[in-house]
């Protein structure tokens, strides 16, 4: 048993039964083919930034993908580089590859924490980037355990999400980014995280934003002109900086955050009619068996 709250950002969530680290792909391989044979659902966690477990923890395993995480330049073409990046590394760590590298296309997602796998998972995006626009192909691992290329074009990607399953496991990426100069880059990621800085609570522990933006508007302002800011169920409180992030103010747990969502999202229906979707994963049992 690995309590998740050692494993997600907000540091909510029971434990896993089962919890896997693999050291590279072999192992990966085996510990899919383990759990297969012996009908074990599993999930995968990359840094558990976009997610709530609930308070009974999760029945069967969680893989946790931090291990396979190379970066290297595969090759350039034109104006373009092309990148293959493992799956368990950070997405800041991509972000400061290519500013180091003066290649351009990611510098929106400067400071969106979490693995390349989870940001593709949920197609992480920040002022207008969004991860699915580098994305050249995905290796994935099926449930059979097969491992084989598919171009990004075929998967269906959306605003915050994409059409692979939890139990497909993403193993890497390639990506293309666009040549530039490293000044350049690092001016306009300085400028996003700056920003970034100023609207959103980044150094509490959070799962980012909670509800999507519905068409059209913001999420965050319906929750601040519902008068949802400073809101709190137990210790988890809607963020005074920011209304659509909920920081865990000690030891919450995911009752409460559930709680509070409900409660502001009925707010916000009540005063302008709209309902929010939450953007954050919820997985989990309420109470463990
Ligand atoms: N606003 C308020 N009160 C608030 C929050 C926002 O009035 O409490 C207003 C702002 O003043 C601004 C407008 O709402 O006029 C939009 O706010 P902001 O620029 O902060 O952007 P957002 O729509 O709230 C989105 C993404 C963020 C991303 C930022 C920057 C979603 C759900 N949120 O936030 O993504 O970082 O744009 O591009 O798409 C995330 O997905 O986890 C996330 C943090």
């Amino acid at each position: 048993m690995e309590p998740m709250s050692n494993h997600t950002s907000l540091r909510i969530g029971g434990a896993a039964e089962i919890f896997a680290l693999p050291r590279d792909l072999d192992s990966l391989k085996n510990i899919h083919l383990n759990l297969k044979k012996s009908n074990i659902p599993y999930i995968a966690l990359g840094s558990g930034t976009n997610i709530l477990i609930r308070d009974g923890g999760i029945a069967g395993a969680v893989v946790l993908f931090r291990s396979l995480k190379k970066i290297e330049t595969l090759r350039e073409e034109d104006e373009f580089i092309f990148i293959h990046t493992d799956a368990g590394a950070l997405l800041a760590k991509l972000v400061r590859f290519s500013q180091e590298h003066g290649f351009s296309g990611l510098e929106g997602l400067a400071g969106i924490p979490g693995t390349v796998g989870g940001a593709i998972c949920g197609n992480s995006g920040a002022f207008g980037y969004e991860i699915k626009d580098v994305l050249v192909a995905l290796e994935m691992m099926d449930r059979e355990g097969i491992v084989s290329w598919r171009r990004a074009e075929d998967i269906a990607f959306g605003y915050r999400k994409s059409g692979i399953r939890p139990e497909e496991f993403i193993l890497g990426a390639e990506i293309r980014l666009k040549k530039d100069h490293a000044e350049a880059v690092s001016k306009r990621i300085g400028e996003f995280l700056r920003t970034k800085r100023e609207r959103q609570p980044i150094w509490e522990p959070s799962a980012g934003c909670v509800f999507k933006n519905p068409p059209g508007t913001s999420a965050g302002k319906l929750l601040d002109e519902a008068g949802c800011k400073g809101a709190t169920i137990g210790e988890v409180e809607v963020s005074e900086v920011h209304a659509n992030f909920f920081v865990n103010k000690g030891n919450a747990n995911a009752l409460d955050f559930i709680r509070l969502m409900e409660l502001v999202s009925l707010r916000v229906e009540k005063r302008f009619g709209i309902l929010l979707e939450a953007e954050i994963k919820i997985l989990g049992r309420e109470i463990a068996d």
